[in-house]
């Protein structure tokens, strides 16, 4: 099939290799031009494992990348994967997607084959009838099921996880198919027919209000998940209980299940953080507050100044030097969006610390949101001379730290993540354990 994937951040270039190794012509579409420039030239424009690799092998052959629409009318299917980013207020703003949906709708207009757009991007179900509008304005007609039947609207929710999104890609749990016509939903059979000839997956199929609405409780479930296990957590290390042995024991209930039981900082990134806040958000201009999720996000909020009190437990921050280890929301990626390692950092300054920060794959990303920060080039370089040590992300280089503990004037270390181990010569807090 041919393809459109409008937008080439995380979710877009992931998905628009991803499909092109599928066997589809892809067209990635984006305005920046050296994303454009970057993805013909076989280089992705972000770091995820794998993706370089993909992008190289197709990009040239399946996998074209533009800044123009002029093809769109080409394909059969275009994926808006636009960013929907945050409001102060915590709902999401969708004006990049309707723009986006609106240009699709022109590049469209006055045609004569079918077309579905999808969204992927995770948009509140009460805003995704603005993006359906806004495709129809560009378009200048109605969309399919909506008096016309020509283009239709639909929403495909993705449950790629940010360090493993290629693998997930080819191994979903499950697809979701959110869309009003039965044309649309065969349209999304043919897309991801050769990913479920090798990989057997349930697909939901439902409306895309409904699509959005999964994806959404989905985020909120896992989130609120890490922010039970964090709740009980610390709990746990008021009574000098080890949080991952009763986490352990629990998982084995399958009615709970093992995963995203890994207690501590919380969570960070790209998706958690937005998509709570949206869904509480959404929710409230719906007249209802949702108790449960705002919990989820006030024991989220309160795990960086617990670690930091913590460490000032052992350490007088002012004028102390501080190495902070990891500043990617979680391994695996340069990610640095609402990482865990911004309050702690933040927290840290306020107390009068310096901070000496590293992170293997992510300084750069950090240096946007904290220029005047010293930037070390290696972990063992950060705890030179440092008094104290806040572990952020759990690297798995960090778990073979050990003689370079020795640099620090008195070692002083705080994991949040579990990472290091409790050795001789150091005094180490757990988090929760
Ligand atoms: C998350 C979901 O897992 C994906 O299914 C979804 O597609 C994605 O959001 C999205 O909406 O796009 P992601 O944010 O990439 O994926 O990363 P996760 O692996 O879910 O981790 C999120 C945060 O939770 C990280 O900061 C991680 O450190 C933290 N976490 C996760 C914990 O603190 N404990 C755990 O046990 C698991």
């Amino acid at each position: 099939m041919r393809i459109n994937v409008v937008g080439s951040g995380y979710v877009g270039t992931t998905l628009a290799a991803s499909l092109a190794d599928l066997g589809h012509e892809v067209t990635a579409i984006d305005i920046d031009e050296a994303v454009v420039a970057a993805l013909n030239d076989g280089r992705a424009p972000i770091h995820e494992p794998g993706l370089d690799e993909l992008v190289a092998e197709h990009a040239g052959g399946r996998l074209r990348a533009t800044t123009s629409y002029d093809d769109v009318p080409a394909a059969d299917v275009t994926f808006l994967a636009i960013q929907t980013p945050s409001r102060e207020d915590g709902s999401i703003d969708t004006g990049a997607l309707r723009a986006a949906a609106e240009t699709t709708g022109e590049a469209l207009a006055g045609g004569d084959d079918r077309h579905l757009v999808v969204v992927k991007s995770t948009v509140a179900p009460p805003s995704l009838p603005g993006v359906a509008d806004a495709l129809a304005t560009g378009l200048g007609e109605p969309l399919a099921g909506d008096g016309a039947d020509r283009v239709a609207f639909g929403a495909n929710p993705e449950f790629l996880r940010e360090g493993t999104a290629v693998s997930d890609f080819r191994e979903p749990d499950k697809l979701v198919f959110g869309t009003d016509v039965d044309w649309a939903d065969e349209l999304l059979d043919d897309v991801f027919a050769p990913l479920l000839a090798e990989h057997d997956a349930p697909v939901v199929r439902t409306d895309p209000a409904t699509a959005m609405t999964i994806k959404y409780a989905n985020n909120a479930f896992l989130a609120a998940k890490v922010s039970l296990i964090n709740d009980i957590g610390n709990a746990c290390k008021a009574f000098g209980v080890d949080t991952y042995e009763v986490a352990e024991a629990i998982g084995l209930d399958d009615r709970i299940g093992e995963r995203f039981l890994r207690s501590g900082l919380g969570w960070g990134g790209s998706c958690f953080p937005k998509d709570i806040s949206a869904l509480i958000s959404s929710a409230e201009g719906e007249g209802y507050s949702p108790p449960m999720l705002r919990a989820a996000v006030e024991v989220n909020d309160g795990q960086p100044a617990r670690l930091v009190a913590m460490l000032a437990d052992h350490v007088d921050l002012d004028g102390a030097r501080i190495a902070v280890l990891g500043l990617a929301f979680k391994p695996g990626t340069d990610d640095v969006r609402n990482s865990r390692a911004i309050p702690v950092i933040e927290a840290l300054r306020e107390r009068g610390a310096t901070v000496v920060a590293y992170d293997p794959v992510a300084t750069e990303n950090m240096r946007e949101r904290f220029p005047d920060l010293e930037y070390a080039d290696s972990a063992a370089d950060a705890l030179d001379g440092a008094d104290g040590a806040a572990v952020v992300t759990d690297w798995d280089e960090f778990a073979a730290l050990d003689s370079e503990f020795d640099a620090m004037a008195d070692p002083v270390v705080v994991d949040g993540r579990r990472v290091i181990e409790r050795r001789e010569g150091i005094t180490y807090e757990g988090l929760t354990w």
